[in-house]
């Protein structure tokens, strides 16, 4: 049987996700965790699993915080926890102790238990809007359409991105009848006036979602007061129903020397992109894409490019950069970003 975590471990890494949520400002996130690392008690099995999680790593990087508040979220949103809903946003801020006895029964309800077995997905589609932009770069410089091959995809959300709409700096892009609008904050200069069009779609994730089946699991994760996010996944789930987009099940690595040795349509820009994805990747498979890359891009030409589009952390993990490289072309940083594609500074360096 693995060693049980101190319960001293579990209720730090309580505090220590509340503190992460006061900084990305969620106040909503900040007294939920704070509270339940301070009054969570063993008296439901929800209690005992959580208080005595089992020593494989730390609670924290297990992600137990967001895996317990995912699932509360998860209740609320199916109606299961009506008194507890009450005190949800957006509804205002609740003092503790009537969030506590909100939140007590709750505890007690067995549909949780399933929420603390598996470590929290997200897709976030706020990312499309620096992609976009990415993409309006490469279609600017070779005036084609665009297949795109996206490592990582999640639910493929960010494979929709032409669905979407986009004012990018002042720059309109993607479909106008979109119901789904990306307008983040914007420095510098906009993105160049180009036409995207996205020839084919296709991802690849080590745990493909759904987008139908998985859309409640998604909406969970999202914390709850960031309504803007949830609006926008909303939007986005209910655009990829109707459009599933491909996304095969596999490593990154393999999927991409197999997407890369296929013959590609001349008079199309192959663009293979990733958002906050690499870092979870093995360092093996990095290396192999990094390196596929390279050999593809020496047979790349004029009438038949390649583009890597990345929105990524840097190498100290300090800010998220959009980096764009071509074949023919080369290496450029584009902007910097907020994570969560909210924010964006163009930068938009000359090609080196
Ligand atoms: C933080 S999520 C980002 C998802 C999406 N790119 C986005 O921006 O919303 C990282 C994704 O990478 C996937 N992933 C992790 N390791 C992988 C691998 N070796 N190959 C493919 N996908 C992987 C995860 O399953 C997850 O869906």
């Amino acid at each position: 049987m693995p060693a049980s975590a101190t319960e001293a471990a579990v209720r730090a890494a309580f505090a220590r996700q509340a503190g992460w949520a006061k900084t990305l400002g969620s106040p909503f996130m900040e007294r939920l965790c704070a509270l339940l690392g301070e009054r969570l008690s063993r008296d439901t099995e929800v209690g005992r699993r959580v208080l005595g999680w089992p020593d494989r790593a730390d609670p924290f990087s297990d992600a137990l915080p967001l895996r317990l508040a995912g699932g509360l979220h998860a209740l609320v949103r199916a109606g299961r926890a009506p008194q507890l809903a009450a005190l949800y946003p957006p509804k205002a801020l609740p003092n503790e102790d009537p969030l506590w006895a909100a939140l007590e029964p709750v505890l007690g309800d067995p549909a949780l238990l399933p929420w603390l077995e598996s470590a929290p997905q997200t897709n976030e589609v706020g990312r499309s809007a620096p992609l976009m932009a990415g993409l309006l770069v490469v279609a600017e410089r070779f005036e084609q359409p665009v297949e795109l091959l996206e490592l990582g995809a999640s639910a493929g959300l960010n494979l929709h991105l032409d669905r979407y709409r986009y004012d990018l700096g002042g720059r309109p892009a993607g479909d106008p009848a979109s119901p789904l609008r990306l307008a983040p904050d914007w420095e510098g200069p906009p993105p160049p006036d180009a036409e995207v069009r996205v020839a084919s779609r296709r991802g690849v994730d080590i745990n493909p979602l759904d987008p139908r089946r998985d859309g409640n699991r998604l909406l969970a994760y999202v914390w709850p007061d960031q309504i803007r996010r949830l609006a926008q996944l909303e939007a986005a789930l209910a655009v990829a129903a109707g459009h599933p987009a491909p996304v095969d099940r596999g490593d990154a690595a393999g999927w991409l020397e197999s997407r890369l040795a296929e013959r590609q349509h001349p008079g199309t820009t192959r663009v293979v992109l990733h958002s906050i994805a690499f870092q979870y990747f093995p360092a093996e498979s990095k290396a192999r894409i990094v390196a596929a890359l390279a050999e593809a891009g020496k047979a790349a030409g004029a009438r038949s490019p390649l583009a890597w589009l990345r929105y990524e952390f840097d190498a100290e993990d300090r800010a998220v950069e959009l980096r764009l490289t071509t074949w023919p072309g080369g290496e450029r940083l584009l902007a910097r970003g907020h994570p969560h594609g909210a924010a964006l500074s163009w930068i938009a360096a000359p090609a080196r």
